[in-house]
């Protein structure tokens, strides 16, 4: 008998996705997003998102089974993100699949987004190792994970204590005077930048943090830090070296992720480092990635940008991984939570 055909739904932030995955062959998948509703904000207004996802829902379901050529009634279980993420786009997402979930009665399984972005390498580099490294980077998460099976062993060694990283960027992207999100202009400005002009600081990376916090991250002190330096260039009425400063900038945040990301490797004697997330487009976080890891022999796996950000694909995987298992499905009761760890 073939394997269920899955209906993915993800709807954590701005991104409305519905996607259809059958084992781990990707039938199709459908992305709508409100940032552009955002960006005159600049940042995410969750009222704004949430509203977007009811709109954006319908449509986006009817255009993935269409692309498809599948027929509602043939989707044998249905995967939403159940957290974490803004309380209201959640809430749009698992009220969406659980309406289907009922009137289809089909299995409904609440998975965790953050796992997800690891899911989804599966869809494109085929079946995980034993054991591996999960490293997921966005504007929301920061996450070191130990991974033996994707559904149902998962332990989060670490993760940011404040900021995430591409968070970061987007607010020294602020304080540069770039566009919002800010991330990918301070990438392609740290490229014509010189990374060791400013020694800007690693967070949790020394002293006794160094061993308690081993596999966390800390982004906000070097963000303060760069706010500092920027503002020292204006009271001495100098030009800010907008490039050097990027570069540095990414230099001590991918310094630090690289770093911790292998020392788990090494530390859980796994061969195999997965990333994911919207931060794993960063230029310098590929580069420095690759470097580190053969010089470690291990292998980076990192599917394309398109899967790296919030998408229905990766929830769709890992609800198809959860149903491999056999593990039971969640009841239509399941609520959603914003923190889930
Ligand atoms: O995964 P994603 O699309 O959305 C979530 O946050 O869940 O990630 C978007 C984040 C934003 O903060 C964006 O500025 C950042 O990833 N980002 C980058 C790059 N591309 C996206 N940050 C640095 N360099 C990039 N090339
Ligand atoms: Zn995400």
């Amino acid at each position: 008998m073939s394997e269920p055909l899955v209906l993915g739904i993800e709807s954590t932030c701005d991104e409305t996705g519905v996607a259809l995955v059958r084992g781990r062959e990707l039938l199709v998948d459908v992305t709508a997003s409100s940032m552009d509703e955002h960006a005159r904000f600049g940042g995410i207004v969750p009222e704004v998102a949430s509203r977007a996802h009811l709109e954006a829902f319908g449509p986006t379901l009817d255009a993935a089974l269409d692309r498809a050529g599948v027929a509602l009634g043939d989707v044998d279980a249905v995967a939403v993100a159940a957290g974490p993420g803004l309380v209201g786009s959640l809430t749009v997402g698992a009220a969406a699949a659980k309406a289907l979930a009922l009137a289809l009665d089909r299995p409904l399984y609440g998975v965790n987004h953050v796992v997800g972005h690891v899911a989804v390498d599966e869809l494109v580099h085929g079946p995980f190792p034993d054991r591996f490294v999960g490293l997921v980077v966005s504007g929301g998460h920061s996450s070191l994970l130990r991974v033996g099976d994707i559904a149902t062993d998962v332990t989060e060694l670490g993760q940011t204590l404040d900021d995430a990283a591409g968070e970061a960027f987007d607010k020294v992207g602020r304080l540069l005077g770039l566009p919002y999100p800010g991330g990918p202009h301070v990438d392609r400005l740290a490229q014509q930048g010189d990374p060791g002009a400013i020694p800007f600081p690693r967070g949790l990376s020394s002293g006794r943090d160094k061993d308690r916090y081993a596999y966390d991250f800390s982004f906000s002190g070097l963000k303060t830090a760069v706010a500092r330096y920027v503002e020292s260039c204006q009271d001495r009425g100098l030009d800010v070296p907008a490039a050097d400063v990027a570069a540095s900038f990414s230099e001590a945040v991918n310094d630090v992720l690289t770093r911790k990301a292998l020392a788990a490797c090494t530390a859980n004697d796994c061969e195999t480092l997965v990333i994911g997330g919207g931060f794993s487009a960063n230029s310098r976080l590929r580069e420095l990635a690759a470097q580190r890891a053969a010089e470690h022999g291990i292998t980076v796996r990192i599917p394309p940008i398109r899967y790296c950000t919030d998408n229905g694909a990766m929830i769709a995987a890992l609800g198809s991984a959860v149903a491999r298992a056999a593990l039971p499905p969640s009841t239509l009761d399941i609520t959603v939570d914003s923190g889930m760890p």
